[in-house]
């Protein structure tokens, strides 16, 4: 099954130029996402992970089922102030500006195994941040995975880890 037929492409979203990838298409078919969620399944089973990271919001659509169908733990990597409790956070460069994601301090035991799930790898900014706080917690990150990743914009260049995508677009 060719996954790219069930991704829907808006141009021009969100600001003028930008070539948006919908995902929504491809959740919205049940045939297409059992696929989709059956290849991420076989290649990120490879890493032997503990726990799978998803990043908010887009990446835990493609990381809490994955966790379900790998018998692992789901954590969540969250944008600033949503989480309760003591957390970790870690900062890192947008084009203008920084951001801040987190997780919580107990949701990762030092020396658990860790894939980071998202749903798309553009400069790989986001991934490169979610692999970094989960390093600080002591993981030992094995691999990360995404369903769209944008080769044209070298975000794998960013990751010192195997990183598996079901769709590329060059
Ligand atoms: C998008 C996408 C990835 C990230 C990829 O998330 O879901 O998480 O951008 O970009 P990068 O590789 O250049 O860092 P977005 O911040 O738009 O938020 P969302 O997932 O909450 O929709
Ligand atoms: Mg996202």
């Amino acid at each position: 099954m060719d996954i790219k037929e069930h991704i829907r492409q808006i141009p021009d979203f969100p600001t003028p130029g930008i070539l948006f990838y919908d995902i929504s298409t491809l959740l919205a078919d049940a045939d297409a996402w059992q696929v989709t969620m059956g290849r991420l399944a076989n290649a990120v089973r490879s890493h032997q992970p503990d726990v799978l990271v998803g990043i908010e919001s887009r990446g835990f659509l493609v990381a809490a089922p994955l966790a379900l169908k790998l018998g692992c733990g789901f954590v969540m990597a969250r944008k600033r102030g949503k989480l309760p409790g003591k957390t970790v956070r870690y900062e890192y460069s947008l084009e203008y500006g920084t951001d801040i994601i987190e997780m919580q301090e107990d949701a990762i035991a030092p020396g658990q195994r860790v894939v980071v799930l998202d749903d798309l790898l553009a400069t790989g900014g986001t991934m490169a941040a979610a692999v970094a706080l989960s390093r600080q917690m002591g993981a030992e990150v094995t691999g990360a995975a995404c369903i769209i990743e944008l080769s044209f914009l070298g975000g794998r260049n960013k990751l010192d880890i195997p990183v598996t995508s079901v769709v590329a677009y060059d």
